[in-house]
């Protein structure tokens, strides 16, 4: 996994049990300044002895002790020698697999909880002993394992948390993890700084570097593509990219059409002018909308557009001599994901801007051991703009789902015009970075008004925005009455061909965010 990048980091592995919480344990490992990855729970001892890391922790899960066939680690990981964390099912499982029992409590225990903790422990050391932590479980570790010693307590369960140090493994029954458990990072940093002894050295400036290392080693003296988005992720790639291999590489945008206002020439602002990057940009405008002319159904507007994409970007890159590298902007999420989700499909996430696979390029993917977060932190620390670094997500097929019909160029114009008023009216009212994201949306349908002593006809809008952690399940956002009403009456005063401006209150699910 990760290349070279892995090499001579500490590492602590998270074995993940599928839970919800096994992605943010390795975030706030991370946060504590140490590289974490998330592997399967089943991964076997030879490979964990490859890996050499410093620490695992064992992620909590939906399973149970108790139900057969739930799932097992291999004994021998504590054998291993290695300090091991094991969190809410991490712990219980460690219990009943060293010769403890794990208890059918038969009520449960969720939400907020007085811990008490005892003095002298590791995982307490320099903490508050009495303390509020998150819990969620219905088992309880009934008797520990022989050398294990009982270090904190709730309430309702006994063995909150346990200690082995003499095998240097330890467990809690509360999520050290979440928000909830204010102290939490302090437990962490505990068990990575005093058990692993790890050092906090994994920064931004020290991946920065070692990426910029990796990345001159596997590209050598060759070329190197890198197709931009207008997104972050690609661009912190070709950013560090450049840095690594300064001319060697040449970055590649399609105009397709369907971007937002001021796209392109932030663009070209940013990478030839600031950055001094070897941009093409390609002006595919005409292309984009001749393939579109007619369609109204919303996948296959994604298929006609991601295809013309692959097509625009194949033709280039058949002009190009001797290019064999291309910058992909893959994130740890996806890495993490690929192959293991199996979601129903709702709409078809044409990568847009992703991998031509018929192309015969070896990859790079400089982010691919970074979650989203931390390729901000990277941004910022490249010097690339707030306004990049901070942008919201934007879908690669663009403004064409967000025409609710067929898309004109007299429509694109109306909704880039009425988005960018959203996008300055939520930053003015500082708003727009916590939003997940905030935008407009074209309806093929036409109203009646009146503006001065005439009737109209035209379109209305409606502003989209939304709070969200991950785009899987979202919120419609609260917006104050008072940007709402700037909102509108800008929207119908300054972008003529509408006369109607709609606030969308659904949420995700039942709805999703975009409309199409
Ligand atoms: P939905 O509408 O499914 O969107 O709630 C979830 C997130 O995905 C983005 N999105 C897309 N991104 N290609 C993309 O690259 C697409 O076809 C696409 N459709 C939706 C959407 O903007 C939101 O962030």
């Amino acid at each position: 996994m990760g290349g070279n990048q892995g090499k001579n980091i500490q590492k602590v592995l998270v074995l993940d049990f599928g839970a919800q919480y096994s992605r943010l344990i390795a975030r706030r490992v991370r946060e504590c300044k140490v590289y974490s990855e998330i592997v399967p729970y089943d991964i076997s001892v030879d490979e964990i002895k490859k890996i050499n890391p410093v620490g695992l922790i064992l992620s909590g899960g939906p399973a149970s002790v108790h139900v057969p066939g739930s799932p097992l680690y291999n004994k021998k990981i504590f054998e291993l020698g290695i300090p091991i964390l094991g969190i809410c099912y991490g712990m219980q499982l460690m219990a009943k697999m060293l010769g403890g029992e794990v208890a059918k409590t038969g009520k449960s225990e969720y939400g907020k909880t007085k811990l008490f903790a005892k003095e002298d422990t590791l995982l307490f050391k320099e903490i508050p002993l009495e303390q509020s932590v998150w819990m969620s479980h219905r088992d309880s570790v009934k008797t520990m394992p022989t050398g294990f010693e009982l270090v904190a307590s709730t309430e309702s369960t006994k063995v909150a948390a346990m200690e082995n140090v003499e095998k240097n493994i330890y467990g809690v029954q509360f999520h050290p993890e979440v928000a909830h458990t204010p102290f939490g990072l302090d437990i962490l940093k505990n068990f990575l700084y005093i058990a692993c002894q790890c050092n906090p050295s994994w920064t931004m400036v020290s991946i920065i570097e070692r990426s910029i290392k990796d990345i001159k080693e596997k590209v050598g003296k060759n070329k190197i593509i890198c197709g931009l988005s207008g997104g972050v992720d690609s661009a912190v790639a070709a950013v560090l990219v450049h840095k690594a291999v300064g001319d060697q590489l040449t970055c590649v945008f399609v105009n397709h059409g369907l971007l937002r206002k001021g796209e392109a020439e932030q663009v070209e602002e940013t990478f030839r002018r600031n950055f001094k990057i070897n941009l093409v940009q390609i002006d595919a405008r005409e292309r984009f909308l001749k393939k579109l002319k007619g369609i109204t159904d919303p996948e296959k507007k994604r298929v006609v557009i991601g295809e013309e994409f692959i097509r625009v970007f194949e033709e280039f890159a058949h002009e190009l001599k001797d290019v064999n590298f291309l910058v992909q902007g893959t994130l740890y999420p996806d890495v993490i994901e690929s192959g293991t989700r199996d979601a129903a499909k709702i709409k078809t996430h044409h990568n847009v801007g992703g991998l031509p696979l018929k192309m015969d390029f070896k990859l790079i993917e400089p982010l691919r051991l970074l979650f989203k977060d931390e390729v901000r932190a990277m941004g910022e620390e490249l010097g690339l703009s707030e306004e990049i670094v901070w942008r919201q997500p934007f879908p690669g097929p663009g403004l064409a789902i967000r025409i609710i019909g067929e898309v004109t160029s007299e429509r694109l114009e109306i909704l880039r015009q009425a988005d960018a008023i959203v996008t300055e009216e939520t930053k003015r009212a500082n708003l727009y970075r916590s939003l997940w994201q905030s935008f407009a949306v074209l309806a093929c349908v036409k109203s009646v008004g009146v503006m001065g002593d005439e009737r109209t006809y035209s379109y209305p809008i409606i502003i989209r925005a939304v709070t969200s952690e991950d785009a899987m399940t979202a919120d419609w956002a609260r917006l104050p009455y008072d940007v709402l009403e700037r909102l509108s009456n800008r929207i119908i005063n300054e972008v003529s061909g509408v006369n109607r401006v709609a606030y969308d209150i659904s949420s995700k699910p039942p709805s999703t965010i975009e409309w199409e």
